[in-house]
């Protein structure tokens, strides 16, 4: 089986995995980020063939966050790998990514000090760095301002409620649980994206999808005192 091949086939997986998601993790999110981590991985000169891997795959295994069970969002991209003729070493490249990536492993845990950054991993390969970017830059801009809403009307949470006040420091615990509304989102989250790409492009594109996000709660809270 050649690289193409692997591929194509793991491509045919990852759609049919996915295909019934509603929660902003569908097909397309997946294939922007294929084609955005290897446009990131040939500016940083990273191994193509691991960054289409581990970013076709990288929300097969984020499947844990909805089940809860992160063991076994991680024993599926394995199993998966395993089947195809990849080489041990590579498969266990592409897992470190997809095992990485989630914003999520970012957060303290409940108890724990965050760093500044929150930059828990202290060596990072540049295939783990363009496909993480590529990621966060999908739930920026208008694109991240869509799933942001998707997400939210999926999980019935209110698009805005002005007595809830965002959480300044939420927990990997409180982030996975949060009703909080989507505009909450955006303070917890998508805001603090632009200050955690790794990478030179990644920071060149965040600078705007970020200005973007800023021009949209600009207008949105304008428009909902009646200003607008
Ligand atoms: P990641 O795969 O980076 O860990 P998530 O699984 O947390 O990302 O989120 C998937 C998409 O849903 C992203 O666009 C994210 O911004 C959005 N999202 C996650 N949590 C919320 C939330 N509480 N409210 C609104 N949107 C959310
Ligand atoms: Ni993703």
């Amino acid at each position: 089986m050649d690289r193409q091949e692997i591929i194509e086939k793991t491509e045919l997986f990852v759609k049919q995995t996915l295909s019934k998601d509603s929660t902003g993790h569908d097909w397309w999110h997946i294939h922007r980020v294929r084609n955005l981590a290897k446009r990131i991985a040939r500016h940083e000169g990273a191994n193509i063939f691991i960054v289409e891997s581990a970013a076709l795959l990288h929300d097969i295994g984020d499947y844990k966050f909805f089940q809860g069970d992160e063991e076994a969002g991680i024993a599926k991209v394995e199993e998966w790998l395993s089947s195809l003729e990849i080489s041990p070493s590579l498969i266990d490249k592409i897992m470190e990514i997809t095992s990485q990536i989630s914003f999520m492993h970012t957060l303290p845990a409940k108890g724990e000090r965050s760093n500044k950054k929150n930059f828990p991993i202290p060596t990072l390969s540049k295939e783990l760095m363009s496909v993480t970017d590529a990621d966060r830059l999908d739930a920026m801009g208008a694109i991240g301002i869509a799933r942001a809403f998707t997400y939210g009307g999926f999980f019935n949470r209110p698009i805005y409620d002005p007595t809830v006040k965002p959480s300044k420091s939420i927990t990997r615990e409180e982030y996975k649980i949060t009703e909080s509304p989507s505009i909450n989102h955006f303070y917890e989250k998508l805001l603090k994206l632009k200050d955690m790409m790794y990478t030179k492009l990644g920071r060149k594109m965040a600078k705007r999808r970020h200005r973007f996000l800023n021009l949209y709660l600009k207008h949105f809270f304008k428009e909902w005192k009646g200003k607008m």
